[in-house]
């Protein structure tokens, strides 16, 4: 290589983290001399890629820095009226700075290790205190992915609350005429798999009788109109059914709340609380819910608990809710969801309070109020008389106005040729408005208006003004000056153990790098002020990324079409699966409804099976963790004539090749099934194998785990599909995409055509600085980073699950069971003692109950990887003692750990061991210690005594007393 060339692959070795010195002494330890040796006997033969990758060659950070600083100017920033559920905001810059810009935030995993998350817990904590508070409902949860997923959700909850599974008594859902129209489009998709009708109407004349099961409203709704829904909400509990509202946390600040009118359920966006617009996402959804729900409702929920010292500490609530349990008996199958910017979110009502929201929300109505009333003078008349912060105007021609606005780089909601919708936010200032209103006026007259800041808000009616306080929680009272809010910030992020920290091992997560330059766009203007319904004239540097990205996923997996639209991996595999079932009805096999689904998969796989009404199937697994053939082939036979597909996981959730990968691929296609591929573990696969070498149809990338998106404490996430030829046209679609406008069923899974579609920088960033040669080389790290910590761990742990020449993939499972019989040890005790030096616990007890799964990838050096093993040999150790009976069975620092540095500096120590060995067992440990906040957490105590909003302050005082 020469020097230039050099340059230009400087990031490979950024990325991966062993070095060549450091690559030999791995392959000794693993009984290797090559690199490509042991790939040869890792990846079965039979399924090897034969070439290289064709993606443009690696580029140095600056230069890729360079690139799409290009790339973003052929977006367009024009000033945004869109609305229709997304806002321009301004991002508080403490917020921007040290929570979306910040390692310590972003690279969080999500909170399963309670202990070490402490600070992102009280955060989201926040988020549904605030969400709670504002829609006056109880129980919220900690995001969804976007507003009209979360109508999905609450449609099917309420269908799953009134409806056994195999009888619909009640399958009618009403959706108001004006709700949003991708809230529309998602619904549709929802429902129609699983038996749900919807009716379209007027909610003021519609007749609900007991043949719904539920229905939804806007409110204020798709034209800005802030109607009253009392009656609706009464006819609907006279039926004995359940109403959802959608909702703006804004315009909550001013209007009175969906729990005051009686809703069952709320939901919306909280993106205008601080989070940038980006094309469309990454944004959190809101969902709250009566208490009747508060076991029903999807998502994860922050509760209140307390520790091992009778201290408060939060967890998340109802895990066993979580993927591992509920399979297909699932409701939902949400996993990822919209953390960090839950996070955001909540951090900006912590910002700005009760006070400065509402003032916001005032400023926003008062603007509002200013236009309609010029727009009116000029002889337009407006839909509604009510409105907070939109107003739709009707007008015999659009064109003339519409010229005008684009001539003032302005865009507005033109809804059809005889309504534009116009919506003010946060950011619209008095000066704004001369250029709005002169769209509207003719253009050899000045534009001028009154704002008159004493008149009041009389397009708010009286009889729907909040009157009810929100936010009185001290949090959102005390931090207000910069100050505060950057200390609070770091106070929180000081509670919690991320990416730079150390290493977080979570099998099947993929928790790699998130390079800074691949990050570092996201707060440029011209990716982040785009609205996703800005015309395509003015999203060229997207269209851009979003081809380039779509063609180098087809050319990974060896697929021919890709859907950038999914929000997480369980999107993926929903929307996956529904082009699996428009393909087979496409054919006249409406009948194929069968899935089969190996007993080792991910719980969403039977969740989405379930939400696209399939029946799932279940197949065996062999001793070594293989698919077992002979039950596979019988059950595909057994169900021939209905065989919808399989959905596989490969390698598999064992960290397995499994050879006859391609046997189990032809035995479904024989059969007339589809074969579906999670693709949670591509991180094995990219650059030797693909999913369409291996024989699969479908498959979905978590651009979460493979693609460097950061996890962000639970979310973001990007789940997109990629297809072969045959399932390119049941794609998803989407309302505004032009091409398909024309009305056809869209099956659109997420609110914004491309999902969350800033985030897709980063995973194009990650394949254009790596290059075909770096991202090959990734996943051979990743397979050799895995096999040497399995040969240093091997000696002292049964490792399960590996090919017949002794390797594993990219993961393998460590087993913990013995240790239950030998020491009264749990996976659960290793795992809190991991805390104690310095570590994540690797994934729990999946997908086999009682190990742990360990997936180092490729970003992690030798010396990180040593000191981990070092971790957990010392703690074989501290086991042996435990079995040798030289420590006892109760008092050990395992079924103490993790120790905080309150017990450790107490003035008593009662224990048996030491101070030292509690917090300081390794030498390396003195160097960087990371101390947990809190002790081991109460799993049960806080699903007993379910508390999911801050408390009242007065509950701290009776702690404390
Ligand atoms: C094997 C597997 N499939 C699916 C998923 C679901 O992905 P997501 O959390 O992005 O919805 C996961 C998540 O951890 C997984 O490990």
């Amino acid at each position: 290589m020469n020097l230039f060339e050099q340059q230009s692959n400087e990031f490979i070795p950024r990325h991966i983290g062993p070095y060549e010195q450091e690559t030999r002494q791995m392959l000794k330890t693993i009984g290797e001399t090559s690199l490509a040796g042991l790939i040869d006997k890792t990846v079965p033969p039979n399924i090897r890629m034969d070439h290289s990758l064709n993606i443009p060659p690696a580029m140095s950070e600056h230069e890729y820095l360079k690139h799409i600083k290009e790339i973003s100017l052929k977006n367009i920033v024009f000033k945004n009226y869109i609305g229709q559920g997304y806002y321009d905001t301004i991002v508080p810059s403490v917020i921007l700075r040290n929570v979306f810009e910040n390692p310590g935030w972003y690279t969080q995993y999500t909170p399963y290790q309670a202990e070490i998350s402490q600070g992102r817990l009280e955060s989201l904590l926040n988020f549904q205190t605030m969400v709670s508070d504002l829609t006056a409902l109880p129980i919220a949860n900690a995001s969804l992915l976007d507003e009209a997923t979360a109508a999905a959700e609450a449609m099917t909850m309420f269908f799953n609350s009134l409806n056994k599974q195999d009888h619909i008594e009640r399958p009618k859902f009403f959706v108001d005429n004006d709700i949003f129209p991708q809230t529309k489009d998602v619904l549709a998709t929802r429902a129609t798999p699983i038996g749900i009708e919807i009716v379209y109407g007027n909610y003021k004349t519609a007749a609900i009788d007991h043949t719904y099961f539920g229905a939804i409203v806007q409110y204020p709704n798709d034209k800005g109109s802030i109607e009253d829904y009392r009656n609706l909400i009464s006819r609907v509990h006279e039926a004995g059914a359940y109403i959802v509202m959608a909702t703006d946390l804004l315009a909550l600040t001013l209007l009175t709340p969906p729990g005051e009118l009686g809703a069952d359920a709320a939901v919306g966006s909280a993106q205008r609380f601080g989070v940038p617009l980006g094309y469309g996402g990454p944004h959190a959804a809101f969902f709250s819910a009566k208490d009747e729900f508060k076991r029903s409702i999807p998502g994860r929920i922050i509760g209140v608990s307390i520790d091992a010292q009778n201290n408060r500490a939060l967890r998340m609530a109802l895990q066993t809710r979580e993927q591992h349990i509920k399979r297909e008996k699932a409701t939902s199958n949400i996993c990822t969801a919209q953390a960090l910017l839950a996070n955001m979110a909540a951090m900006y009502a912590v910002f700005h309070g009760p006070k400065g929201l509402k003032t916001i929300a005032q400023r926003t109505a008062l603007l509002t109020q200013t236009v309609a009333e010029a727009i009116e003078t000029r002889g337009f008349d407006l839909v509604s008389e009510n409105f907070f912060d939109t107003i739709t105007v009707k007008v015999d021609n659009i064109k003339t106005i519409k010229e005008k606005a684009e001539r003032q780089f302005i865009n507005l909601r033109y809804i059809d040729d005889k309504h534009i919708a116009i919506s003010l936010d946060e950011t619209t200032s008095i000066d704004d408005l001369y250029d709005l209103i002169n769209c509207f006026e003719s253009d050899d007259l000045p534009v001028a208006f009154d704002i008159n800041q004493d008149a009041g808000l009389y397009h708010i009616p009286e009889y729907l003004t909040r009157a009810s306080s929100f936010l009185t929680h001290p949090v959102f009272n005390t931090h207000h000056s910069e100050s505060q809010v950057m200390r609070y910030i770091k106070s929180l992020e000081n509670k919690d153990l991320s990416l730079n920290t150390s290493m977080i091992s979570l099998g099947s997560c993929t928790m790699k790098l998130n390079a800074a330059s691949e990050m570092i766009p996201l707060s440029w203007q011209h990716w982040s002020s785009i609205h996703p319904f800005a015309p395509a004239e003015q999203t060229k540097g997207y269209k851009y990324v979003i081809d380039a990205l779509s063609k180098y996923l087809c050319e990974i997996t060896a697929f021919d079409a890709c859907s950038l639209q999914p929000n997480s991996g369980a999107q993926g595999e929903y929307a996956g699966l529904l082009t699996i079932k428009a393909y087979h009805e496409s054919r006249g096999d409406h009948h194929r409804n069968v899935m089969l689904i190996p007993i080792s998969a991910h719980g969403t796989n039977p969740a989405s099976a379930v939400m696209v009404g399939m029946k799932v199937v279940v197949v065996k697994a062999l001793e070594n963790g293989y698919v077992d053939m002979d039950d596979l082939k019988a059950k595909a036979a057994q169900h021939a004539t209905n065989l919808s597909g399989i959905m596989i996981t490969y390698p598999s959730t064992y960290g397995v090749y499994e050879e006859t990968i391609k046997d189990i691929t032809a035995i479904i296609h024989e059969h007339g099934g589809q074969v579906y591929m999670d693709g949670a573990n591509m991180n094995a696969q990219v650059g030797l194998t693909a999913p369409g070498l291996i024989g699969a149809d479908v498959c979905h990338l978590n651009l979460h785990k493979t693609f460097a998106i950061p996890h962000g404490g639970g979310g973001p996430g990007m789940g997109p599909i990629c297809v072969k030829k045959h399932l390119a046209e049941f794609l998803p679609g989407h309302v505004e995409l032009e091409s398909r406008k024309s009305g056809a069923r869209t099956n659109a899974v997420s609110a914004a055509p491309y999902g969350s579609a800033s985030i897709l920088l980063i995973s194009y960033g990650y394949i254009r600085m790596l290059g075909s040669e770096g991202v090959r080389a990734s996943t051979e790290y990743a397979i050799l980073n895995a096999n040497y910590m399995r040969a240093r761990l091997a000696g002292q742990f049964d490792i399960l699950y590996t090919n017949h020449n002794g390797q594993c993939a990219h993961e393998f499972i460590v087993d913990l069971r013995p240790y239950k019989k030998t020491a009264e040890i749990e996976a659960e005790d290793v795992a809190k003692r991991l805390i104690d030096y310095g570590f994540h616990a690797p994934t729990m007890s999946f997908p086999v109950p009682g190990t742990i799964m360990i997936e180092p990838t490729e970003s992690e050096d030798k010396a990180e990887l040593d000191r981990f093993c070092d971790a957990l040999l010392s703690i074989r150790e501290e086991i042996k003692a435990i079995e040798e009976g030289k420590a006892d069975k109760k008092d050990n620092p395992l079924k103490h750990a993790p120790h905080t540095q309150f017990v450790v500096t107490a003035d008593e120590w009662k224990h048996s061991y030491s101070r030292q060995q509690a917090a300081f067992p390794l030498y390396y440990v003195t160097l960087n210690k990371f101390w947990p906040s809190v002790a081991r957490v109460n799993n049960t105590y806080g699903d007993r005594n379910l508390i999911c909003t801050c408390e009242p302050v007065e509950s701290y005082m009776e702690a404390e007393a």
